[in-house]
């Protein structure tokens, strides 16, 4: 790793109000987040607990209403993003941080070649002319395994494969050479040759393109293989932070643990996934205490009304529990 800290999310707080006298979800309640130069971080949680509302807070694509930042600092090479203008941000989006999605064929344009696509970036951001664009449209294309690159780059979204798509998409996502890559669960709609594809893809631009990737997904193993470091989310809060190896040799939060455990060992073909009983709470009804606390084996009197803050129990892997190190129940 060089090059310090890209982007450092704190305190976070995103809710959504959808009538002015409506429910208010209070999706995001305090995430800190960091991800280091050239680094893959990944975001990990299960559904519904806060990593795509996080991801696009931090590219400025979060839809406002009724989305509301309500606290908080995206600090991005040094800079708090938030407080920058819209046009200024606009910049910062697809030049400096990028972004590919789990459908791409929701965000290509389907009326435009694929080429077409990618060539617009460049001249856009990069200011090329449509000479070079090309050519290095076909060097992207070439670089991303979509084989036979030219040919690739006349056709139309609808006419490439799912894994083709997302190719195309991270594609015009490394264009600009951002600093910082964020991939919200890239593979999920692939099966797994192609998700191993795709994540070998990821960690091969990495190393060419030295750029910081925010790697989300639900499924902790995809993870396990590409992540420097980890952030588990539960219920809008980062819950537990640490290398990818400590994650797996010594998580500290019960959740963690929990989702380490639902992981079948041996993948063996009938074995049932266990998975964590009960459910993610709704944003607009957030347990008091630790959020957690219904679903924890660990759980006290005071984990019900006083909310553990985020401690760092050895250099680099923070967690808030108060319980870490509690003995496991059988
Ligand atoms: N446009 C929206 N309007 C209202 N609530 C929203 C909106 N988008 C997200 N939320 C709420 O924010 C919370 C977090 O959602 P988010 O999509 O970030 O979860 P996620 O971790 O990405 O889940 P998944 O693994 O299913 O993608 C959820 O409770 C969701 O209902
Ligand atoms: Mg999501």
């Amino acid at each position: 790793m060089d090059g310090g800290t890209l982007l450092a999310v704190r305190g976070l707080v995103v809710s959504f109000q959808r009538d002015r006298d409506g429910p208010v979800s209070r999706a995001l309640r305090g995430v800190d987040l960091s991800v280091e130069a050239s680094e893959i971080h990944g975001l990990v949680g299960e559904s519904g607990c806060g990593k795509t509302v996080t991801s696009t807070a931090i590219i400025g694509l979060l839809p406002a209403p009724p989305a509301r930042i309500e606290a908080g600092s995206i600090v991005f090479e040094g800079r708090d993003l938030l407080g920058l203008s819209a046009e200024e941000r606009r910049k910062v989006r697809g030049r400096q941080i990028a972004m590919v999605f789990q459908e791409p064929a929701r965000y290509l344009n389907p009326s435009l070649r694929v080429g077409a696509q990618i060539t617009e970036m460049l001249r856009l951001h990069l200011r090329m002319g449509r000479q070079e664009a090309e050519a290095r449209a076909a060097e992207l294309a070439g670089l991303v395994g979509l084989g036979g690159a030219r040919r690739v780059l006349q056709t139309y979204p609808h006419e490439l494969s799912g894994g083709m798509k997302q190719r195309a998409m991270i594609a015009m996502a490394i264009s600009c050479n951002p600093r910082l890559l964020i991939a919200d669960e890239p593979t999920t709609a692939l099966d797994v040759t192609l998700q191993l594809q795709i994540l070998r893809l990821i960690v091969r631009l990495r190393e060419a393109f030295r750029m910081g990737i925010l790697f989300i997904s639900h499924d902790l193993r995809l993870v396990r293989t590409v992540a420097d470091r980890v952030t588990v989310m539960y219920a809008g809060r980062a819950v537990e932070t640490t290398s990818a190896r400590d994650l797996y040799r010594g998580a500290l939060h019960p959740y963690t643990r929990l989702l380490l455990a639902s992981i079948p060992a041996a993948q063996k073909r009938g074995t049932r996934l266990k998975v964590i009983p009960g459910r993610v709470p709704d944003a607009q009804a957030i347990p008091a205490g630790c959020a957690f606390h219904p679903r924890c084996p660990l759980a006290e009197d005071r984990c019900r009304v006083d909310m553990p803050e985020s401690r760092e129990h050895a250099p680099g892997h923070a967690a808030s529990c108060h319980f870490v190190g509690k003995p496991w129940p059988d």
